[in-house]
């Protein structure tokens, strides 16, 4: 089966960032899931170089447009690069295939008598390459979209007869309800076409950085008309030869076009009438993504407030800032970059959990089986469990990434890791091998382990090519495809390697050495209702109404969820000398042992802790009470002026078991 994916074209008028880093590595991402899965793939991004912001940009410079969009595009090419992007092709807008292309849909579209020339005056926005009606105006004349300044242009350009495309978009829309992800964005577009569609203009004379007009040279054609076709060029749409004309058939339509969520309507509505005009069949599926925002601001040039991938991969390696930007971001939702959600995602997810069970379980081959894996010969009820749950997981994951949904396939990864760490927690395969009568036992163990990190590794190969290499480096393993995976078939006598550390434990945020640029107000949203003025509210003249103790803004889901709550069990306890409250606690994580400090000495004699199942916040900064560093933090529930009571469970729960 073939797989066609494209990612937009970059406009190079400014150095890539985040953002442009993201819908890239989530189309690398899902390219190597579709190669996994055994597809044709051809994965396609390049660069957008026409239009008046670039040539504005250039000229600014005091360069010729040419020079300066080759520095630019070169700039994306090497970010790329450095990124580990599996791109088949990279085109770019100034190609000369590109503009055989251009004009090729051109002529076609004309020769439908869908292109006719108006004059056209009214308020345009530079940023966007867009008129803005006069009623969408934000106050000052700035662009609803962008926030910046409009200007008045007056011209005779060419129309696209996008109102007679109206009927057949709707009836495409009606017959694909999958033609737009996720559902919410399909929706809005539908609403947008039944709203009704007006011509677009499609031709510009106010510059001439562009392609220009077949027939008509005075004219360049509209940036979005050139970009759009970009999807085609790269398959050889424009180019006569057999060849071209056989690999045209072969790939188009293209199969996915990924996207942010501020691009849809030129792809979701403009796109398709273009190529309804040309005679030619429709992209099977739009994708759309959400942005990445700082300080509740979308990150973007124009507000200076962008995260530049390098200090990260620098920091923490490629695949940390991978792993971190497509398990972070749910598809088609926005997500907050910040220092500490990143440090702590590292933390926890890579050098705790997966990183530690690497190099546990190779660690324990090593010792116990002379780092060769052994065969398993056991097996009860939690060797199926581990099983079943690993088949799941496999299926969810595939399923996942393939869909570009990387946050599930990544959370259905993890759920695998964490019921491996249990499994051997419960298994205790230290113990077992003091213990010759329970060989079997040891050794199916360490099979099983070593199994489901072979799992954890192929899975992960799109999200973490070079971590899962090094993974199956370690494991003694081959790449393998999606289509046969399956548990239990590690192949026994393998060589296990000794462990390198795979995620090796950073102290602190990378924030300080690079503080992001000052952020400015978010931009300015289109007004809505509830943002009419309304007259402010009387002094308040009764007894004000009780105030809720719970204070400052609600947290999202997300906040909540960086915050690591694990089951543990204390394993010894013991008073802190010349303090009345504080009791020093080791406790076992399930996974690891450590040692905190807890204010229930009043409550509790330290002999009737020992064995107790407490709940404690697992990724809190260590912090030192009377000279013993705490690792973790307790909860009870302290009633005012009475005593802490533990936090406790109704029936047994595993060390380990996050709480949520
Ligand atoms: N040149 C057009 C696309 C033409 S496609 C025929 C364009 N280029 S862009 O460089 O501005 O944006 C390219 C991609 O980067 C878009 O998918 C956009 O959503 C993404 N991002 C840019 N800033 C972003 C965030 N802050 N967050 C997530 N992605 C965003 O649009």
């Amino acid at each position: 089966m073939r797989f066609y994916l494209t990612t937009p074209i970059y406009y190079v008028n400014a150095e890539p960032h985040l953002g442009h880093a993201y819908t890239t590595i989530l189309a690398d991402a899902a390219a190597r899931a579709h190669r996994l899965a055994g597809e044709d793939v051809l994965f396609l991004t390049g660069t957008d170089e026409h239009g008046q912001k670039i040539e504005r940009s250039a000229r600014k410079a005091g360069i010729e447009p040419r020079t300066f969009v080759d520095g630019i595009a070169a700039r994306f090419r090497d970010l790329f690069t450095d990124l580990h992007i599996s791109n088949d092709d990279f085109i770019r807008t100034t190609e000369a295939r590109h503009r055989r292309a251009v004009e090729a849909i051109w002529r076609a579209s004309r020769d439908r008598g869908d292109l006719y020339t108006a004059t056209y005056q009214g308020w345009y926005c530079t940023t966007d390459e867009l008129y803005v009606p006069e009623t969408q105006l934000l106050e000052g004349r700035k662009c609803p979209t962008c926030g910046g300044a409009v200007e008045w242009l007056e011209e005779t350009n060419y129309k696209f007869r996008l109102s007679k495309y109206q009927e057949p978009l709707r009836e495409h829309y009606r017959a694909h309800p999958d033609f737009v992800v996720p559902t919410a964005r399909y929706n809005e577009v539908l609403a947008f076409i039944e709203r009704g569609l007006d011509d677009l203009s499609v031709s510009r004379t106010s510059f001439t950085w562009g392609i220009p007009v077949p027939d008509d040279p005075a004219h360049v054609v509209y940036v979005w008309f050139d970009a759009l076709t970009n999807y085609m060029t790269a398959v050889g749409y424009g180019d006569t030869t057999p060849e071209a004309a056989a690999r045209f058939a072969h790939y188009w339509p293209a199969d996915v076009h990924l996207i942010g969520k501020e691009i849809v309507r030129q792809h979701a509505v403009y796109w398709p009438a273009f190529l309804m005009s040309a005679g030619l069949p429709l992209p099977r599926q739009i994708v759309s993504h959400g942005w990445w925002t700082m300080d509740g601001a979308k990150m973007s040039k124009s507000l200076g407030n962008v995260v530049r991938p390098a200090p990260y991969v620098a920091a923490y390696g490629l695949d940390a800032f991978r792993y971190f930007v497509l398990r972070e971001m749910v598809l088609g939702a926005d997500a907050a970059f910040t220092d500490d959600a990143f440090h702590t995602r590292y933390t926890a997810d890579l050098a705790n959990d997966l990183g530690n069970l690497l190099s546990r379980t190779a660690t324990m081959i090593g010792r116990y089986c002379a780092g060769v894996v052994p065969a398993p010969t056991y097996r009860d009820s939690a060797d199926d469990h581990l099983e079943t749950e690993a088949r799941m997981v496999i299926d969810e994951a595939i399923d996942a990434s393939r869909a570009f949904e990387f946050s599930r396939a990544l959370t259905a990864v993890w759920r695998l890791v964490g019921e491996t760490n249990r499994f051997l927690v419960a298994r205790e395969p230290w113990r077992l091998a003091k213990d010759p009568a329970a060989r079997a036992r040891l050794e199916s163990t360490l099979y099983r382990a070593a199994d489901a990190l072979r799992i954890v590794s192929q899975l992960i190969e799109p999200a973490m090519p070079d971590a899962a290499a090094k993974m199956r480096a370690t494991l003694g393993v081959p790449l393998e495809s999606w289509v046969s995976l399956a548990p239990a078939t590690l192949v026994a006598g393998s060589k296990v390697a000794d462990p390198d550390p795979l995620f090796p434990r950073k102290d602190l945020p990378v924030s300080d050495e690079t503080p992001a640029a000052p952020v400015p107000a978010p931009a300015p949203v289109a007004p809505t209702d509830a943002s009419k003025e309304v007259a402010p509210a009387p002094a308040p003249v009764a007894a004000p109404a009780p105030v809720s103790p719970i204070a400052g803004e609600r947290i999202a889901i997300d906040d909540f969820m960086k915050i690591d709550l694990r089951v543990a069990r204390v394993l010894a306890a013991e008073r802190v000398p010349k303090s009345k409250k504080l009791v020093k606690l080791s406790v076992d994580l399930g996974f690891e042992q450590r040692t905190l400090v807890a204010g229930i000495a009043e409550a509790y004699e330290p002999e009737a802790l020992v064995g107790r199942t407490v709940v404690i916040v697992a990724n809190l900064k260590p912090a030192t009470l009377m000279g013993i560093e705490s690792n973790g933090m307790v909860l009870a529930g302290s009633p005012d002026g009475g005593k802490p009571t533990l936090v406790g469970f109704d029936s047994d729960v595993p060390p380990g078991t996050r709480v949520r």
